[in-house]
């Protein structure tokens, strides 16, 4: 039985002060049951983070790290580095990272096997674009991209993997995928899984949707049969809002 999962990506959003107060209001507001739920702050307020959300049930994440521990990569955090400052998560392979910053599927799947290596696990995400989409790919771009992120990764350390399906159409467009067309590319991508390393493995895969996610449509998608979660941006960082997104999966 997979357990729902609601994590919030606050991307390049938030100063100190803010981010603390946001933490503070999503720790308090947790409760000791319910989704799983985490945050993941920018990375310079990852510790200040940290020290908000200590005693309660809110995991923290990375929203990226390097495919190496330690050496001259200028600007680079590594995934010792997060994990040392009490990150238990990581957002890989992000489709503003693949866009803006050269990620790819080969780098993703190197990133998620050293992050493993730390303790930490992996989210990563896939995702088409409108044009892709558009023009009838949307199950091939999924199929390279969730075999290609996770070429290094073997069955053992699978299920310490989580997906995330973020059509790059419904990322801050406020349009959502329809709980239709999630369920659809959630199943396919589990029946990929379960090609590659069983049924067992894909069953108890968690795959989160991200794209518009709100409190007024969360339910609805979190209630799909194969929609674990959520990958949630725009609408983590306000903590009420945000709360009433991890209550649509309890
Ligand atoms: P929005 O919820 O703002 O659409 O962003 C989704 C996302 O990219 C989460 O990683």
């Amino acid at each position: 039985m997979r357990r729902k999962f609601v994590a919030g990506n606050w991307k390049m959003n938030t100063n100190r002060a803010t981010a603390i107060e946001l933490a503070k209001t999503v720790a308090a507001g947790a409760g000791t049951v319910g989704a799983r739920v985490a945050v993941c702050p920018p990375a310079v307020y990852l510790e200040a983070v940290a020290a908000v959300l200590a005693g309660s049930r809110v995991e923290l994440g990375g929203q990226n790290a390097y495919l190496t521990n330690a050496g001259a990569f200028t600007g680079e955090n590594s995934p010792a580095m997060l994990k040392d400052i009490g990150c238990g998560l990581v957002i890989l392979g992000h489709s503003e990272r693949r866009q803006f910053f050269g990620e790819t599927d080969e780098s993703v799947s190197k990133k998620a096997k050293i992050a493993l290596e730390n303790g930490l696990e992996p989210i990563v995400c896939v995702g088409e674009t409108l044009q892709e989409r558009q023009a009838g790919k949307t199950f091939e771009v999924l199929r390279t991209q969730i075999l290609g992120s996770l070429q290094s990764i073997d069955a053992p350390n699978l299920s310490r993997v989580v997906i995330a399906y973020e059509p790059v159409w419904a990322i801050g467009t406020g349009v959502n995928a329809t709980p239709d067309q999630a369920q659809e590319a959630h199943a396919f991508l589990r029946g990929l899984i379960a090609e590659k390393y069983g049924l067992s493995l894909s069953q108890n895969l968690v795959i989160l949707y991200g794209g518009s996610v709100k409190a007024d449509n969360a339910a609805t998608l979190f209630g799909q049969p194969d929609v674990d979660g959520g990958l949630v941006g725009g609408a983590a960082l306000d903590g009420k809002g945000f709360l009433q997104i991890v209550a649509a999966g309890a």
